[in-house]
Order: C-alpha cells, then sequence, then structure tokens
C-alpha cells in the first residue's frame, strides 16, 4: 500500500491541462502515494445537479490531502440555465465547490505565498517575499445571502439597526443581502497560523488587513482578535491596514511586508495583487488547511477559452505540489522541487505564453521534472 492517498481534483478547463503536467512532476519527485481521481466541476452540475457530488466528499473524508485544478463558476442564472432539463426548477442553486469545501473540511488556512524566483521577467520587483493567510471559512462567503429579501428579514432590520431604514421602504426584489460573518474563534485562529508562521520561518512582522474605519462591527472583531493573539508572540513584529490603503502600500513599498493576515474577502484581492507582483496568476499557489485535510491548488481559475491547449503555466500548479509535499513531511523533497522550479525560471529556455514564450504546459512539467 502506498504511503499516501492523494485526491485528485482536475475539475474542468485548464484545471486539466496544468494537473497533466502536475503529475509528471509527482512522478519524478517519486512520491509514495495513490492518486484517487474524484468527481468535481462544471460537468457534474450540469448532468447532476451537483458539482461537488456526495461521492466525492466522501473521498475527501478518506485522503490525506488533495490537488486541486480549478472549476468554472458562473452567476446563479447562467448556471441554472445549464442544468439538463430534467433538473431545471427544482431549486438548485449554483455554489462553488472550493468555498464549499472549504467549510464542509473547515480548511480554515488558506495559505498563499508569493515569492518572486530570480530572474522571472515578470517579477514587480526581485526579492518579493510575501505570505498571505487568509482566513477561508466565513465573512462574506459565509454563503448566507437573500435575494429577494425576505419580509420577514426586513422587519427584523427595521426593527434592531437605525442605518437600514433606507432600505426598508424598498420592496424585497429590489435589493439584496449578504452577510458578512466573522466569528473570534475563527478570525483568532487565522491570525494565530499567521503569527506562528512568522515565529517559526523567522519572518520578520505580520500585517493584519482589515477595514475596521468603517466595518467597524466584523472588522472591529478582527483587528481585537489580533491585538489577543499578538500577545502571545511578544518576539514578532506587527502592524495593521486598512484593506484599500494596503493596495497602495503593496505596491509603493513591497519590502515594508512580510507576512499578511486578512479576512476572506480581503485576503482574497490582496492574494491576487500578491501574485501579479511575483509573475501573475501562472505563479500563484494555494493551500487550503485544516487540521484533517488540506487541498492544493493553483490560484487561477479555469480559463474555459485555453482548456484542453496545454497552453497555460502550470508552475503554480506545481509550487502548490511543493506546499503540499510540505504538508506531508516531505521537506526534502519540497525543497528539491522548489529549487528545480527555480532553476527552469532563471535558466529561461522554457518559457510558457504568459511568459513570453512558446513552451507548453506538459514542456513545462518536463523541463520542471528534468531539473529535479
Ligand atoms: C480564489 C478564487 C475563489 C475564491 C473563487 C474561484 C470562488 O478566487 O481561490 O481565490 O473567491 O475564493
Ligand atoms: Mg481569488
Amino acid at each position: 500500500m502506498a504511503k499516501y492517498r492523494i485526491a485528485w481534483l482536475p475539475g474542468d478547463g485548464v484545471g486539466v491541462d496544468v494537473l497533466d503536467a502536475a503529475r509528471i512532476v509527482l512522478d519524478r519527485v517519486g512520491l509514495d502515494a495513490e492518486y484517487v481521481p474524484g468527481d468535481i466541476g462544471w460537468e457534474f452540475w450540469c448532468a447532476e445537479g451537483d458539482a461537488l457530488p456526495p461521492r466525492t466528499v466522501d473521498l475527501l473524508g478518506s485522503v490525506d490531502a488533495a490537488l486541486f485544478g480549478a472549476i468554472t463558476s458562473k452567476p446563479v442564472k447562467a448556471a441554472a440555465a445549464e442544468l439538463k432539463p430534467a433538473l431545471r426548477d427544482q431549486g438548485l442553486t449554483y455554489r462553488s465547490p472550493i468555498v464549499r469545501m472549504r467549510q464542509l473540511f473547515d480548511l480554515y488556512v488558506c495559505l498563499r505565498p508569493c515569492k518572486a524566483y530570480p530572474g522571472n521577467a515578470l517579477n514587480f520587483r526581485e526579492k518579493i517575499d510575501l505570505v498571505v493567510f487568509r482566513e477561508n471559512t466565513e465573512d462574506l462567503y459565509s454563503g448566507v445571502e437573500f435575494s429577494p429579501v425576505p419580509a420577514e428579514l426586513a422587519d427584523v432590520l427595521g426593527r434592531l439597526a437605525k442605518p437600514f431604514g433606507p432600505f426598508a421602504k424598498l420592496p424585497g426584489d429590489q435589493y439584496a443581502v449578504s452577510c458578512k460573518i466573522n466569528t473570534q474563534r475563527g478570525s483568532e485562529r487565522i491570525i494565530r497560523a499567521a503569527f506562528a508562521f512568522a515565529k517559526q520561518f523567522g519572518r520578520k512582522k505580520v500585517t493584519v488587513v482589515h477595514k475596521a474605519n468603517v466595518v467597524r462591527a466584523t472588522d472591529g472583531l478582527f483587528l481585537e482578535a489580533a491585538r489577543t493573539v499578538a500577545k502571545d508572540f511578544p518576539g514578532i513584529a506587527w502592524d495593521d491596514a486598512n484593506i484599500d490603503a494596503m493596495t497602495m502600500w503593496l505596491l509603493k513599498n513591497p519590502f515594508n511586508y512580510d507576512v499578511l493576515v486578512a479576512p476572506n474577502l480581503y485576503g482574497d484581492i490582496i492574494s491576487d495583487l500578491c501574485a501579479q507582483m511575483v509573475g501573475g496568476l501562472g505563479f500563484g499557489c494555494s493551500g487550503n488547511i485544516g487540521e484533517q485535510l488540506a487541498v492544493f491548488e493553483p490560484t487561477h481559475g479555469s480559463a474555459p477559452k485555453y482548456a484542453g491547449q496545454h497552453k497555460v503555466n502550470p508552475i503554480a500548479t506545481v509550487l502548490a505540489v511543493k506546499m503540499m509535499l510540505d504538508w506531508l513531511g516531505e521537506a526534502e523533497k519540497a525543497t528539491a522541487l522548489e529549487a528545480a522550479v527555480a532553476r527552469v525560471i532563471k535558466d529561461g529556455n522554457v518559457k510558457t505564453y504568459d511568459m513570453g514564450g512558446s513552451s507548453t504546459t506538459l514542456d513545462m512539467g518536463r523541463a520542471i521534472a528534468a531539473a529535479l
């Protein structure tokens, strides 16, 4: 029996392409693993009304880790229109499977390292080395949303919240409500993860990202949680910044920052910005990490227009594999893999289209495998 069971979830679009490249690399790394394919993606939404079918949830409950490619997501109405006729009008609503996976398995840490590998012409600056800790289960991603807004909810809000006044007169179908829910436990544990990481890896500072000056209840709680947690890490410097200012300062003074921690949506935004600073989404890798399970993925989406062409850059996925190896405790293999990626980038002989070259997804996978 293999040492590890890994769920293999290509999804759709270019998710399939990049996982093909990841497999070339993993076979070369020689991880003692069984890769168990799982059904996930747009085709399962259309055919079954569920992009993350129960059998895949069961699979995820039985593996050490998962590698996930990408999935096409469409807005509610467009998604409903693509359901097979027999499933229409049953009240099925599409929800992003990756978001569901994060919540179902309490994968509360979204870890997104953004490192400028030397010689990557796409680097915004050389030597950028930022790490984003994004809360991954709550906030505006809670899924508690109303459209139309039921009269019952409007009544309660009208009674309890003065600022609701101007909205109270609107018919329920003329507005929508998405709840931003942040818990003390959820906030403290992601902030603690960021501080613990800073301590373990000797990082110089943690920056807490929020908008507590306006979004006072939830982001106020997040900032307060940071103050509490920081007391347990007297050796780690920290500061905080509003999300809007953060996007400016990151571009202006990227070297003033090191580890960033944020609630879910701000973390989503800031991690795309950080990824762009080190070469774009072709280099952005991500770990969704809980106590029992972790799901690793490239941050980019499914880019349906490139599906099946083996055109996109698989480096983000290969770096996600590197994160998976670290998480499994295979540090030596992880370090070797990262070195191989760095080597291929530096040599500059194999470049996918985003890097200004014409190498394919599989060429890149093979080049990294060869550099190992
Ligand atoms: C990400 C993505 C997802 C998110 C989408 C695909 C639901 O943007 O992982 O950053 O918003 O979390
Ligand atoms: Mg995102």
